[in-house]
């Protein structure tokens, strides 16, 4: 007879606190599915799961380097064409002090990376509450303990700057911004960057500002449609890594391609920088024939922005009008991205509002626990990718169920 192991084997106990509530909702769905039900997805924001198609353009470009043979590895930081494409979009930015460019597996690896080369046992980083989960989650890998600032519900979820102030210990190496903002669709003012680069020079920080979502930003009520600014334009002496990506500008989220911009005082960032590249050789590269298309994606036609920017912005005003005339929600309208994070004044946990929501009406939105919120708070979060007709059907469904299940006092 073999000799079999019969102890379980347990996962490290520092993942204990990782999260990632988007997919743990799946076995909820699951039941709810196996019953014979379909299920709404208001909660992957993954546009090619609905009319949103890749530009033909891209695809080409990475189908033809596969033909012409670019299937081994690629050169660690990214091939040169890609890294000097990416260079370009730093210059349209209104980056000036670029002193490196690299690429990677999505912008999920420039995350795990930039904080792995970064952050040693017993120092922290700030990171925003609510977060988008992969940055608790590459911490708790790390065995760093979360250190996060709030962001301001009652000031258009703006950080809280007197939080941050409150947070900041002689060990903080960094702070995350994300903007446009996930879970919130918000927008960074051009004055709170400039507060947060101040911060940043007085405390020695790096700032991860991730702009992922740089290009999809929607105008405000009154059609304004102030651009977008990045916080490296803003204040090019900062140590500061920007992250961008192909997978929600270009619609290829499973291409896994994304970069670092590294700006700042060059003597300043230089050391970190090689860490950065010491850890980008020790997994050998990006995906290769993938980075063909980002030359093309960013230099070539920019027509699909326009209509996926239409889009979005229609389905954004049908999901703040269905917020602003629905019981017991409200919402700072989104600005960015595809997220809307209303707030529920419920008697219950915002966990069991979204279970009981799935199980009941087959509507799958996401817990604002989920995403880490203020304590007291409840909120969901809303993909609003689906079509007008979809949402349509998806909130007459989460309304019916508020009013069943919270009848008004
Ligand atoms: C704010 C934010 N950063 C990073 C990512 C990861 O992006 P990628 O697909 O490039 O890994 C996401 C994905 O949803 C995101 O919302």
């Amino acid at each position: 007879m073999p000799i079999t192991q019969s102890r379980e084997v347990t996962a490290a106990a520092r993942l204990d606190n990782v999260r990632y509530a988007i997919r743990d909702l799946a076995c909820v769905a699951d039941e709810v599915i196996a019953q014979g039900h379909k299920v709404l997805p208001l909660n992957v924001g993954d546009p090619l799961n609905f009319d949103f198609q890749t530009p033909p353009h891209i695809i080409e470009a990475s189908y033809k380097a596969m033909r012409d043979g670019k299937n081994g590895y690629a050169p660690s930081p990214g091939i040169p064409e890609a890294l000097e494409a990416i260079r370009g979009e730093a210059a349209r930015k209104g980056i000036t002090t670029v002193r490196d460019v690299f690429v990677t597996s999505g912008v999920s690896e420039t995350v795990d990376l930039c904080i792995s080369a970064l952050v040693n046992p017993g120092e922290d980083i700030l990171t925003p509450r609510p977060d988008y989960p992969l940055y608790s989650a590459v911490l708790c890998k790390l065995g760093i303990a979360l250190n996060a600032y709030d962001l301001n519900e009652h000031d258009a979820w703006q950080p809280e700057l007197p939080d941050i102030e409150r947070k900041l210990t002689p060990h903080t190496r960094a702070i995350v911004l994300i903007n446009p903002n996930n879970p919130t669709g918000s927008l960074c003012s051009r004055e709170m960057l400039d507060k947060i680069a101040d911060l940043a020079r007085r405390h020695n920080l790096v700032v991860f500002s991730d702009e992922i979502y740089d290009k999809l930003i929607l105008p405000d009520s009154n059609g304004d449609a102030t651009p977008h600014i990045a916080f490296a334009a803003v204040a090019p002496d900062v140590p500061c890594i920007t992250f961008g990506g192909m997978s929600k500008n270009y619609l290829v989220p499973g291409w896994r391609i994304g970069w670092g911009i590294v700006s700042g005082d060059a003597a300043a960032i230089k050391p970190y920088t090689e860490g950065i590249h010491r850890l980008l050789r020790a997994r050998l590269c990006a995906n290769h024939p993938e980075q063909y298309a980002i030359k093309p994606a960013l230099e070539g036609p920019q027509d699909h922005l326009v209509e996926v920017r239409r889009k979005l912005r229609s389905r954004r005003d049908l999901t703040q009008k269905w917020c602003e005339s629905t019981p017991r929600v409200s919402c700072v309208a989104p600005r960015g991205a595809f997220y809307a994070f209303p707030k529920i004044d419920i008697p219950e946990s915002d966990e069991i509002f979204v279970k009981e929501l799935i199980r009941q009406k087959h509507v799958m939105v996401v817990h604002g626990s989920g995403f880490g919120q203020k304590p007291g708070t409840q909120h969901f979060r809303i993909v609003f990718l689906p079509d007008e007709k979809t949402l349509t059907r998806a909130y007459a469904g989460i309304a019916d169920f508020i009013h069943n299940r919270y009848p008004t006092r």
